[in-house]
């Protein structure tokens, strides 16, 4: 499988445990606990930087190939380029509402928890289809040469996150992520 293939899956593993992350703290909320704020913070923060700038992009470079090789089967798929503005407009939206609630109680935090709610639900539709139409439409349609070519343009950019070396600013949501990890591996 190409690298850039192996790379979208990859993220996408790792961009669903972050879903999986905010409806945890949707659930708090529905329960009328207060969520962890600051790990909703560095979940919005990280959305905001790296599935935006480096994920969206390496996708928008294989679906334009494949509308090139395929126009019927980018059809089938649907806009993807469009969804992916709408992603990172929805989560501009999700950080400008979390940060005008921080310090608001009651109605204002229901709000929120909608709107995550609605960006973790877009989200996950969105992930769902590109793994079952894009991701095998692009794998059965493009050739070695296809490949070569997107790997040579993606700009390799480390995960702040996922890669080697976690940024600072997201240790909060990092040891979350081991503590569901460890309870995965336990289950
Ligand atoms: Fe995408
Ligand atoms: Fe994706």
């Amino acid at each position: 499988m190409a690298l850039v293939m192996r790379l979208l899956y990859d993220e996408h593993a790792d961009f669903s445990k972050l879903l999986d992350i905010l409806m945890r703290q949707v659930a708090k909320c529905n329960e009328g606990t207060t969520p962890d704020y600051e790990i909703i913070e560095e979940v919005l923060d990280y959305s905001l930087s790296y599935p935006v700038l480096c994920h969206h992009t390496k996708e928008d470079l294989v679906y334009r190939k494949l509308r090139v090789r395929d126009a019927a089967a980018t059809d089938a798929i649907g806009d993807l380029e469009a969804d992916h503005e709408e992603l990172a407009l929805l989560t501009r939206r999700l950080a400008a509402t979390f940060h005008q609630t921080l310090h608001q109680a009651g109605a204002q935090r229901e709000w929120l928890s909608h709107m995550i709610e609605e960006f973790v639900q877009f989200y996950r539709r969105h992930i769902d289809r590109e793994e079952m139409l894009f991701f095998p439409a692009a794998l059965r349609t493009l050739t070695a040469e296809d490949w070569d070519e997107i790997d040579a343009q993606v700009t390799n950019h480390e995960d702040p996150l996922f890669g080697d070396k976690v940024s600072r600013r997201f240790r909060a949501l990092l040891d979350d992520i081991v503590r569901l990890n460890r309870a995965d591996a336990r289950s």
